[in-house]
């Protein structure tokens, strides 16, 4: 139920550097930020010219009555109105462009890593984990990025203007409301503390309710035929009750705040009118009009926004920093297995000629050598142990053994998902690793022990394999893996959508379409981990017999619980933790009544017993 990778950074104290790192991704929209800090300084000279001119407007009633010139201030104020209706436009639609452009960068370069990082990475994070740095991640660094610009620029300026404006009508009642500034930037920087604490909380509290209902959903069949289901709701509305003591406690902090800056605000006016009352009224010509005094009341309501504002906004920023950093450390992530300096600079220089293949090494695969090789996955565990084996073309070999016995990772290597600790895998005496990857990818067609089917209809998955295949092609490799038949029964047949990720198939019908996928790549070396495990015993042996004509000319690997499947390989290797502990073909390890004749006999017998019963 936990999720250790969710929220690993969201206490570390602030830090620049993080920030400094995220900067040229904001940058490339360096003219749209640079018109949102203009729109800022506009909106800061607006607000500061509203109140002065009030106090203006007052004065000149209160001097020579109501005049002519109050419609000059009349299409004044409208103006400013009209202007400030378009820069709040002007800023909104820009805001708007910055996040759909940042998010869109940040995603994209996400998903390239995506595509390039090795099976390891895959295996140490979840997929909720890996989806939600390119949602809630990126989306909350690219909606940072305009609002802190404008907010900023805004509030600095709004604030030295006002000082400005506020210290040239009258320096003395200048300083009296300015007293309200400190008490506000502690009370701010204290509550959006507090918010951002509570804040966290809750996030934290969210995460792990999705996490929750994640488990619940996708285990849902699982806790049914468990009887799991009351204790499952009680561990919800645990989590649901956390959420909802986090969640008011957020809500008080607000409710507290908001009052008591705008209550400082308030005292400000309440300084303003008792000095600036005094003055007007005892001595007019030192003292300062009535027109000033109510701008300056005006000032002092108006000082609490900026204030309040940079500090939410910095709060802000503290808060997306863990999302920050998540997505550097993804955009930092080297691949752990790609293409050497050497191999990119071969396939830079290479000129095209015939039975070469792009990295400048023969195309065609003759042999694959298992050289004196050790792996393991978390160097804690050693799989394999100074593991040899010859592979020659044309021929199957089977891999047979208990569970956990490494047969996947040996085709696992094959395939060069992961990286030899010891040794090395050769191809035609050539080091794997000086060979291009998209090369050996290229050769190869692998079906993997769960099948994996994407969304869409049944020939786009087949053609997955290769994208310039005509129908009949697909058809025939359909033909070939006995999955026409299943096919044709549909009511669209080769159109019928398979739903997300398959769910619309059983599974021995995946089986049966990614093994297509598969041969229609046309492949040199073949993998077959499981492939035929879900599917019943005589399609199974249709199957087979249609395989033999493919495989012949390739290197097939095939691993198999049931033995029947691999009766007809060429070799059949017995492997005990990740050691071959017998080699031959089946004649020759049924007469030698050793590992495999005791599984096949085993086997053999169950079958037939459950065949009777
Ligand atoms: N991604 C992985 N990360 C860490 N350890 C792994 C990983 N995959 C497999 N292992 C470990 O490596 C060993 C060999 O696993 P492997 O998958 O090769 O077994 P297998 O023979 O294919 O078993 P099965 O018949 O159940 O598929 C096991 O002990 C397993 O725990
Ligand atoms: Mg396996």
């Amino acid at each position: 139920m936990s999720q250790p990778h969710l929220d690993e950074h969201a206490h570390s104290p602030f830090s620049l550097d993080v920030w400094k790192r995220m900067l040229p991704h904001a940058l490339v929209y360096r003219a749209h930020l640079i018109w949102m800090g203009v729109a800022g300084i506009f909106l800061a000279l607006l607000d500061t010219l509203f109140p002065w001119m009030t106090g203006k407007m007052i004065d000149e009633v209160t001097k020579v009555g109501l005049s002519q010139s109050l419609r000059q201030y009349g299409i004044g104020y409208a103006v400013m109105v009209v202007m400030f209706a378009l820069s709040v436009w002007f800023f909104i639609w820009l805001a708007g462009k910055i996040i759909t452009g940042i998010a869109f960068d940040l995603r994209d370069k996400g998903f390239r890593k995506y595509q390039e990082l090795s099976f390891s990475y895959y295996d140490k994070h979840s997929i909720g984990w890996l989806l939600s740095r390119l949602t809630s991640d990126c989306n909350k660094l690219s909606s940072l990025v305009p609002w802190l610009t404008l907010d900023v620029v805004w509030g600095t300026t709004l604030l030295t203007f006002l000082v400005i404006a506020m210290m040239a009508q009258s320096w003395q009642l200048a300083l009296v409301v300015l007293s309200i500034v400190p008490p506000l930037i502690l009370v701010s920087i204290y509550f959006q503390r507090k918010l951002l604490e509570s804040a966290r909380h809750v996030r934290k509290n969210n995460a792990k309710i999705i996490a929750s209902f994640n488990e619940s959903l996708m285990g849902i069949r699982t806790t049914k035929t468990l009887n799991r289901e009351s204790e499952n709701l009680k561990e919800f509305q645990g989590l649901s009750g956390e959420m909802y003591d986090h969640s008011t406690r957020n809500a008080l902090q607000n409710a507290v705040y908001l009052p008591i800056i705008t209550s400082l605000g308030s005292i400000g006016i309440g300084l303003a009118l008792w000095m600036g009352g005094y003055t007007v009224g005892l001595q007019k010509s030192a003292g300062i009009s009535l027109g000033t005094l109510i701008a300056f009341m005006q000032y002092a309501t108006l000082l609490y926004h900026p204030i309040e504002e940079i500090a939410r906004r910095f709060s802000d920023l503290q808060n997306a920093q863990a999302a920050a950093e998540r997505i550097q450390e993804l955009l930092d992530t080297e691949p752990a297995i790609q293409d050497s300096v050497l191999v990119r600079q071969a396939i830079a220089s290479y000129t095209p000629q015939k039975g070469i293949a792009h990295d400048g090494y023969p195309d065609k695969i003759r042999h694959i050598v298992f050289d004196h090789v050790d792996f393991s996955y978390n160097q804690k565990e050693t799989v394999l142990k100074d593991f040899q084996l010859e592979v020659h073309t044309g021929q199957t070999i089977a891999l047979v053994g208990s569970t956990g016995s490494g047969k996947s990772t040996i085709v696992n290597l094959v395939a060069r998902f992961y990286e030899v600790t010891q040794g090395a895998i050769l191809f035609d005496g050539i080091d794997i690793r000086e060979r291009s990857l998209h090369w050996l990818h290229s050769k190869l067609g692998v079906v993997l022990q769960s099948p994996h089917l994407f969304s869409g209809t049944i020939r786009e998955n087949i053609r997955y394999g290769r994208l310039d295949a005509t129908d009949e092609e697909i058809e025939q490799a359909a033909k070939m893996v006995n999955a026409h038949d299943f096919i044709s029964r549909l009511p669209k047949t080769y159109e019928t959508q398979v739903g997300e990720q398959g769910s619309q198939l059983s599974t021995g019908q995946k089986q049966l379409l990614s093994l297509a996928r598969a041969l229609l790549s046309d492949p040199e070396i073949f993998i077959m981990d499981e492939a035929t495990s879900s599917v019943d015993t005589e399609t199974e042996r249709l199957i087979q017999d249609g395989l033999e004509r493919v495989l012949s000319g390739r290197i097939a690997f095939v691993i198999a619980h049931r033995l029947s499947t691999i009766r007809s390989a060429d070799r059949i290797l017995v492997i005990d933790k990740g050691v071959i502990v017998e080699d031959g073909d089946h004649d020759t390890l049924i007469k030698k009544k050793g590992r495999y004749y005791d599984l096949y006999t085993k086997q053999f017998v169950q079958e037939q017993q459950s065949f009777m019963g």
